[in-house]
């Protein structure tokens, strides 16, 4: 199964991304992730791709369709993909659909995170996170044990630089733009889209995401 996990910046995407490949061993594909781990390696794509991630805007399409094949061409990839914050254009919508199709495979779902702008602000304003295992936090509703320190591997824990209030309202604002339109290019296409409300708690969202891939 190959499935998108759509929303706005903060939705929930990668909280319940990493829980559904945990538990249903599908490979989490997250173009936000890679393009970090780019940029902590130092590598040019990393440094390219910094000056459009801290401004809040989108990284071409090309550049983010390169890093997507490359990744799907491994045999991790065979188990099913859960896509986190891809695709964000029409455009890589429609290099998606061409990549699945050689692949002899096809997009079974997208499910929809939906959630207020100001929920959004709040919980970006308060995500943590650790640089060395990746481990996310929240302080205001899913805080570590201790204040800065990962409980998983004891790293100190950093903000990201796009998670400042304005570059978040940026993010947002990109996000109704070009991204919010890649849903009616899923519908049109007959790809079933299931919107879930993403203001629950954890566990609540996570059950109804796995009810709607049949697990
Ligand atoms: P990316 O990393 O993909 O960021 P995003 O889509 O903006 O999403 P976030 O990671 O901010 O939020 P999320 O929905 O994963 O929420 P999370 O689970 O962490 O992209 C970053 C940048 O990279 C983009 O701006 C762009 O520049 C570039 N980029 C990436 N992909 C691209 C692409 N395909 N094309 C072009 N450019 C691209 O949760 C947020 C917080 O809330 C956490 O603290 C969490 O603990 C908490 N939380 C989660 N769920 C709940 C809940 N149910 N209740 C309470 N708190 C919760």
């Amino acid at each position: 199964m190959n499935f998108i996990l759509f929303g706005p910046p903060g939705a929930g995407k990668g909280t319940q991304g990493a829980l559904l490949a945990e538990r249903f061993d599908f490979l989490r594909l997250s173009t936000g992730d890679m393009l970090r781990e780019a940029l902590a390696a130092g590598t040019q794509l990393g440094l390219e791709a910094r000056k459009f991630m801290a401004a809040g805007e989108l990284v071409p399409d090309t550049v983010i369709l390169g890093m997507v094949r490359d990744v799907m061409a491994s045999p991790a990839a065979r188990a099913g993909v859960v896509f986190d914050g891809f695709p964000r254009t029409t455009a890589q919508a429609e290099g998606l659909g061409d990549l699945l199709r050689d692949l002899g495979t096809k997009l079974d779902a997208v499910l929809v995170l939906d959630v207020e702008d100001e929920e959004l602000v709040r919980r970006l304003a308060g995500r943590v996170a650790c640089p060395n295992c990746g481990a996310v936090y929240n302080r205001f509703t899913d805080p570590p044990r201790s204040e800065d320190t990962c409980d998983r591997c004891g790293g100190t824990l950093v903000q990201r630089e796009d998670d400042r209030e304005d570059t978040v309202r940026r993010r947002l604002h990109v996000y109704r733009e070009q991204t919010a339109p890649v849903l009616a290019f899923y519908e049109a296409a007959g790809v079933p889209v299931h919107h879930i409300a993403g203001d629950r708690p954890v566990e609540e969202v996570q059950r109804e995401l796995a009810r709607h891939i049949g697990r």
